[in-house]
């Protein structure tokens, strides 16, 4: 199995279009290594890629890597389909990157299919091509190709705590905005019984259970939105909290780094991380403690054989 991270970043990128703060600036000025939105692209045969998240910088990171250009033939791309963790703008905008009629398996919960139903701009994904269907929580479920072929990978998805995509919230509906069980998944990934990775790009806290679910893992790709808490706030950037978004956040009792420790988690890896992070600047004392702790923070661009 091989995975290649399409993107590293967390909405918005690295540098974000409009943001000033010290890390975008850094990015900027080339003291910062640049990152576009989170994503991932997985194969188990080296010939059928799946997308794991679709971002709205799709279209530059197939671009950047030959192992998705056109092999033959009029039309043709070794991307197989798409796996959708939650409706996130970050998550989805990049499928409207796929809708030159190719033939496309699209895999998301129930929830997020209807929040694609629900906004008519994703009907050009020409459904004469594309097969979109629905991923039943905690099953495991064959990745297969638009003609229903096996690619060799299987996934298996699981509700995390977090919260709906922003443009769903329902603020009349109390402290969940109306999430429900399918707005927010992880994966695990699987290319036969040996090779298995999970990939959780968001995620609001750790609960036993998950805890459960990760202990032993080979390598965990995990949520790395920000460094504490209040960042953004502290940072005059924003005026939300990681939690209220959905996040947990590295640092602190109740953080990433501090669930993790013991977990015998084989690689662990942050991803989706927010430009306001200072773990994206190498010489900055939170990535000396992420490093220290076993942590790794991805690159666009970091390949993985496994
Ligand atoms: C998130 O990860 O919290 C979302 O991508 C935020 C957003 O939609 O801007
Ligand atoms: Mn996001
Ligand atoms: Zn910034």
């Amino acid at each position: 199995m091989r995975i290649l991270v399409l993107g590293s970043a967390a909405g918005g990128g690295f540098p974000q279009w409009n943001c000033n703060c010290s890390g975008c600036r850094a990015a900027r000025d080339g003291k910062a290594i640049r990152r576009t939105q989170s994503s991932l692209a997985v194969t188990s045969d080296g010939k059928s890629w799946f997308l794991l998240n679709a971002s709205p910088d799709l279209r530059q990171q197939i671009g950047t890597y030959a192992c998705f250009h056109p092999r033959s033939g009029a039309r043709d791309s070794p991307i197989a389909g798409a796996v959708i963790t939650s409706g996130d703008v970050d998550h989805v905008a990049g499928l409207l990157n796929l809708r030159e009629s190719q033939k496309l398996s699209l895999f998301a919960t129930g929830r997020v299919l209807a929040a694609l139903r629900a906004n008519s701009i994703f009907g050009v994904l020409n459904g004469d091509y594309v097969v979109r269907r629905e991923l039943p929580l905690e099953q495991p479920t064959e990745l297969c190709d638009a003609s229903g072929r096996a690619t060799g990978l299987q996934i298996t998805a699981f509700a995390v705590p977090g919260k709906v995509a922003l443009y769903l919230e329902n603020l009349a509906a109390g402290p969940g905005f109306g999430t429900e069980a399918g707005d927010i998944v992880g994966l695990e990934v699987r290319a036969g019984a040996a090779k298995r990775f999970f990939y959780i790009p968001g995620c609001a806290n750790m609960t036993p259970e998950l805890g459960r679910r990760l202990r032993g893992a080979p390598l965990v790709f995990f949520d790395g939105t920000l460094w504490r808490d209040d960042e953004m706030i502290a940072a005059g950037m924003g005026t939300k909290t990681g939690q209220r978004m959905g996040h947990m956040s590295m640092a602190g009792a109740e953080g990433s780094i501090a669930a993790f420790a013991g977990a015998g988690v084989g690689r662990k890896i942050f991803i989706h991380i927010n430009n306001t992070n200072p773990v994206l600047l190498e010489d900055s004392p939170e990535r000396d403690a992420a490093t220290a702790a076993g942590w790794e923070i991805a690159h666009d661009g970091m390949e993985i054989d496994l």
